[in-house]
């Protein structure tokens, strides 16, 4: 290469690093280089450009010295226009298996593959559900970012891209290509979506999801909005290349790695439509449980000669497909909105929506939080609304859709009464959700046993919330410890309850006996003091009478607790209905100390054994499940490998139980481990 090329080259790259220096100084606050850094490369700058005055471009970062630079100077008043060198193509969809199916027939004939001829190799990876970003490098320099826009013409958004924490402003590579334009997509992880949008107030507005805001933020003007949202990107092509050939995805995912880009989050190397489908129902199971949002997989045939080989449709590749979930997102009325009353006294406002299928499954109810979030969304009786389901959890309403009012709507009044016990409502200090003070309100009773009987807790088969409520309404219990106190003869009194139910449900209250102090500790509803958290308590502290003595400090010092749950715990401790309630659950026997994990020697059913627990158990908690394989003498750890013995799988087990199986370990369900560990 000739000199005068390099030197042209050197002009661009130090033009483009002093760009890049001045933006993290004025626009994200944060430099990179010393002061005196920055002047060596500009006095290169300047230097080269004395030598070539025909390469000063007039927006040279040299063309403003003595001038100090704003932040005003990089923020666009209308986002540029980009022309795509290589055309950003869509995907063609696939609506399921059999839509997939019929695409791998397709690629077989546009391959002329014979019957005999094996299946082309393909990569499956994430869809991502964000906005589309093509990000372009020059020797290793970040050079500009644009939009997909039509595919052909994009927009500018350089400014946002360098504020994205998962873009690196310069390739970690000694010899980087020289020219190369990566394509991904920008996503707000979920948790981050959800933070950002609890802290708009009702004038600015919430976003409905994550791509939304994703895309919205993309676009923004001025990269200082961006740069308070916390944007990342995934890369999963490539646009133009020069000096480098990444043709193969497997490639191109090892480049971005080490280029410093987040890795690629899931790829796989399959063959064929089964093992298509096998994958697309492996992460369909795990999607609800991801970070970020997934609307499908991509599936990509290897390989550039066969890729050229299929071609292309009008706008969208032959050699590719979007194989799509099913949606999550539907329309449908809010029916009415209905108060909840939960067992601490919480009043959660619930949607009643007209039954709509969301993604497979009948929604019917929504959770709304708070008085405070209906507000703020605008929710009125006889809206037309938006309702998603996100993750494990209940469906949400995302928003109304105001052009469908026809004024018959009703804007909602929140009770100042407790809509259970009539009770009066306070909202305690700095807190958003209503209270019902009453304690003996039946919804609270009611709720309070149910949670003390449920399956995570005290699991007292034959204890359903039709018999609590009857229970309760008869004024046979107001608190769990009364349950230890039932006659047959109170219960086969009850609707439905034969002389033999009524036996049976004594005998699950006896079997519930021995259960472990964890989970009766879970069971006594304290507030903040979950399943896991319980399990924290007692690993320290191993009995009631210590616990009743335990101060915030020592609570406090517990690793996992922290103030706020500490001084929960003593408050709760402290009433004087809970010591009475103590009282009573130990004259009935139940277990208020934590058995110590015995010592067991080479006799023992897991003697020397490696195990790993994954997906949720029927019913041992995680904790217990560790604590029975260590006191049947094995030892457990987090991640399959080779050195692993055995896994014991629960429900959504999900890649640990597939590397188990690659690997050949032997995988046992919880009954089976149960009987294993009685050997
Ligand atoms: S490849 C020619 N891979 O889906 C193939 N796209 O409708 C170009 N997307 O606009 C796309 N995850 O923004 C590809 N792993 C992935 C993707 C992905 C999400 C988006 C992309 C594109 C749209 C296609």
């Amino acid at each position: 290469m000739s000199s005068e090329i390099n030197d042209l080259r050197r002009i661009r790259a130090l033009s483009a690093k002093l760009h890049q220096h001045n933006f993290r100084y004025y626009i994200l606050d944060d430099p990179q280089i010393s002061d005196a850094e920055y002047d060596v490369l500009l006095r290169e700058l300047q230097n080269l450009e004395a030598l070539y005055p025909d390469a000063i471009s007039h927006d040279s970062p040299t063309q403003k010295v003595g001038v100090t630079w704003t932040p005003e100077d990089f923020v666009a008043d209308k986002l540029p226009s980009v022309e795509h060198s290589v055309p950003m193509l869509s995907l063609e969809n696939a609506m399921g298996p059999d839509e997939v199916r019929d695409w791998v027939d397709r690629v077989r004939k546009g391959l002329a593959l014979g019957e005999e001829d094996a299946d082309p190799l393909l990569t499956v990876e994430y869809k991502f559900d964000g906005a589309a970003i093509s990000i372009l490098y020059e020797d290793g320099v970040l050079i500009r970012a644009a939009t997909r826009g039509d595919g052909m013409t994009g927009e500018d958004v350089t400014g946002t891209a360098r504020t994205i924490r998962s873009v690196p402003h310069q390739l970690q590579d000694d010899s980087p290509p020289t020219l190369i334009e990566l394509r991904g997509e920008v996503i707000l992880k979920n948790a981050d979506f959800e933070a950002f949008n609890a802290s708009r107030s009702q004038e600015e507005g919430i976003f409905a999801n994550p791509r939304n805001a994703a895309a919205g933020t993309l676009r923004q003007l001025d990269p200082r909005v961006a740069a308070t949202r916390p944007l990342d990107v995934f890369i999963y092509g490539i646009g133009d290349q020069e000096g480098i050939d990444l043709s193969v995805q497997q490639n191109l995912v090892d480049h971005i790695q080490r280029w410093g880009f987040l890795p690629c989050p899931f790829l796989r190397e399959v063959q064929g439509a089964d093992a298509l489908v096998e994958v697309y129902e492996e992460v369909m199971e795990v999607r609800e449980t991801l970070p970020f949002d997934i609307d499908g997989l991509v599936i990509k045939v290897q390989g550039a000669d066969l890729r050229d080989q299929l071609g292309m449709r009008a706008r969208s590749p032959r050699w590719a497909i979007a194989l799509k979930f099913p949606a999550r997102q539907e329309t449908t009325r809010l029916v009415d909105i209905q108060i909840q009353v939960g067992r601490t006294g919480a009043l959660t406002p619930v949607a009643h929506l007209e039954p709509v299928n969301v993604g497979g499954v009948t929604v019917s109810r929504a959770g709304l939080h708070n008085p405070k979030e209906i507000a703020r969304k605008d929710l009125r009786i006889g809206d037309h609304v938006v309702i998603q389901r996100a993750g494990d959890v209940i469906p949400q309403v995302v928003k109304p859709i105001d052009s469908l009012r026809d004024g018959q709507q009703v804007p909602f009044q929140f009770p100042d009464k407790c809509p259970e016990c009539e009770g009066p409502v306070h909202y305690p200090d700095e807190e958003i959700i209503p209270y019902c003070d009453n304690l003996q309100c039946p919804a609270q009773i009611r709720g309070r046993i149910e949670h003390f009987a449920s399956r995570r807790a005290l699991d007292i088969d034959g204890l359903g919330e039709k018999l609590i409520d009857q229970l309760v309404t008869e004024n046979l219990i107001t608190r769990p410890a009364d349950l230890y106190q039932l006659t047959v003869e109170q219960i086969s009194g009850l609707d439905r309850m034969a002389v033999k139910s009524a036996e049976n449900l004594l005998a699950s209250l006896e079997v519930s006996k021995n259960r472990p102090f964890s989970r009766v500790l879970h069971g006594m509803g304290i507030p903040h003091v979950g399943e896991r958290v319980a399990e924290l308590v007692i690993d320290e502290i191993e009995n009631i009478d210590a616990l009743l003595e335990a101060t915030e400090e020592r609570l406090a010092e517990i690793e996992g607790l922290g103030e706020i749950i500490a001084r929960s715990i003593v408050e709760f401790f402290a009433k004087n209905s809970v010591q009475e309630e103590i009282d009573l659950l130990r004259k009935s026997g139940l277990t208020l100390h934590q058995d110590k994990v015995e010592a067991t020697g080479a006799t023992a059913p897991l003697f020397g054994l490696t195990v790993v627990i994954t997906g949720t158990l029927p019913t041992l908690s995680r904790d217990e499940a560790k604590q029975r394989v260590i006191a049947a003498g094995g030892k457990v750890v987090g991640s399959v490998s080779n050195k692993t013995d055995l896994l014991v799988a629960g429900e959504k087990a999900g890649s640990k139980l597939k590397k188990a199986n690659e690997l050949g370990i032997e995988v046992l369900d919880e009954e089976q481990f149960l009987s294993r560990i009685s050997e």
